[in-house]
């Protein structure tokens, strides 16, 4: 029997998985500083007000409908109003996941074997999603400094440009590294794409989330700011916390004419699957209606375990907190010659903490872990304690 190439479909044993499985067989209770599910760290979510959005009487109606129920589109587009950007509901389309919404837009842009670039360090989906539709992900590194923080290098970015690239692709902030676009490097991809007839897609899932170190003002959306053939990512996972309730979406913005038709060729693409469910459609406004009490919660978590981070790597001397401007996630950059796996196994091996390696990412060397800021206080402290402690052997 032959199986697709587009994954690589043997799992060969990898040693932190397989010492995790025996942690959690023998039932460990574990300092997961992976934990990014916000389901799962004790925030106070609205429950009755969320239920009662899910549970509407027109749910019981099935409504096929490609772009998404009108009300649904309406209610986002006001959201982009709110940044002061004026997004029409004609420009978005509804999909079941910003996940979902890149497998659209790879199937939109490009043919088996073209090309779309990535930034690193980044998020790993990407290349996978990318891969799942026949295309090649070809990574653009991002750069840091202590003065500028994260930064992209339009030079490098351009010459990775070949005759098979379809896309650039932005994430802002980006996860893991926090980095917001900045006006000027949008402007730049923004040129870059138009020069070489490329599509721009930025994905702004943790736009909302708006960290210390944010420039001022973050750039909040991408939308309505750029010439090229722009998509804007965004969805309920991150924005108002509800990754398990399954909505995404596509603003389709830029150039009049190719957006018109990118979003013809979408809606027709979209016809084919129908696959946002109803009740989540129904419950649109009022999920979103209620982000900012959950987003306030969750913003509170981010700044009190990322300021004990920050202190306890000032007093431990063992490691750095680099700049996060935005996003769930904090780097470290460990004083040591540890590598990364054997980091992360001692860490799982002797302290039952879990955190995640800086290559799962794709950053350039060893020496950096990402944590989630999301756990609670207690866990956080007593994970990233252990982290900052352990010294190499
Ligand atoms: C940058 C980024 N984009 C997209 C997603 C996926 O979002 P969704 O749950 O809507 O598929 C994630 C999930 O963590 C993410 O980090």
């Amino acid at each position: 029997m032959a199986f697709s190439r587009r994954y690589d479909w043997h799992f060969p044993p990898n040693a932190l998985g397989e010492l995790l499985a025996r942690k959690q067989a023998a039932g460990r209770a574990l300092l997961d500083l992976t934990q990014s599910n916000p389901t799962r760290v004790g925030l106070d979510y609205a429950r009755e007000a969320i239920l009662a959005a899910l549970a509407r009487p027109g749910a019981l109606v099935y409504e096929p409908s490609p772009r998404g129920r009108p009300e649904a589109l309406g209610a986002i587009a006001e959201y982009y109003h709110g940044l002061g950007c004026p997004l029409d509901a004609a420009q978005l389309f509804l999909t079941a996941s910003t996940s979902e919404a890149y497998g659209h837009l790879f199937k939109l842009l490009g043919d088996p074997g073209d090309e779309v670039l990535i930034p690193t360090p980044g998020y790993p989906l990407l290349a996978y999603l990318a891969r799942f539709e026949g295309l090649r992900a070809v990574s653009y590194p991002t750069r840091y400094s202590e003065e500028k923080g994260w930064s992209l290098d339009l030079e490098v970015i351009e010459a990775l440009v070949t005759p098979r690239t379809r896309a650039v692709l932005a994430v802002s902030p980006n996860n893991p590294t926090g980095a917001y676009l900045k006006p000027a490097e949008l402007g730049a991809l923004d040129a870059l794409c138009t020069r070489h007839d490329l599509a721009l897609v930025v994905d702004e899932v943790f736009a909302d989330y708006a960290g210390p170190t944010a420039p001022p003002p973050p750039l909040r959306t991408a939308a309505g700011r750029t010439r090229c053939l722009t998509f804007v990512l965004n969805g309920f996972s991150k924005m108002v916390a509800l990754p398990q309730v399954k909505l995404g979406w596509v603003a389709v913005c830029g150039d009049v004419d190719l957006a018109r038709e990118a979003g013809r060729r979408l809606e027709a693409l979209l016809d084919f699957y129908l696959s946002v469910a109803g009740p989540v459609q129904h419950a649109v406004q009022r999920l979103l209606a209620g982000r900012e009490a959950i987003q306030r919660q969750i913003v509170a978590r981010l700044e009190v375990n990322e300021a004990w981070l920050h202190s306890q790597a000032d007093r431990s001397g063992h490691g750095r907190v680099l700049r996060r401007e935005g996003g769930w996630y904090a780097v470290v950059e460990l004083h040591d010659t540890l590598d990364d796996e054997a980091r992360v196994l001692d860490l799982l091996e002797r302290w039952d903490t879990l955190v995640h390696p800086g290559f799962f990412y794709d950053f350039n060397r060893d020496g950096f872990v990402v944590l989630s800021l999301l756990p609670p206080p207690e866990i956080f402290q007593a994970g990233a304690a252990h982290l900052l402690s352990v010294q190499p052997k």
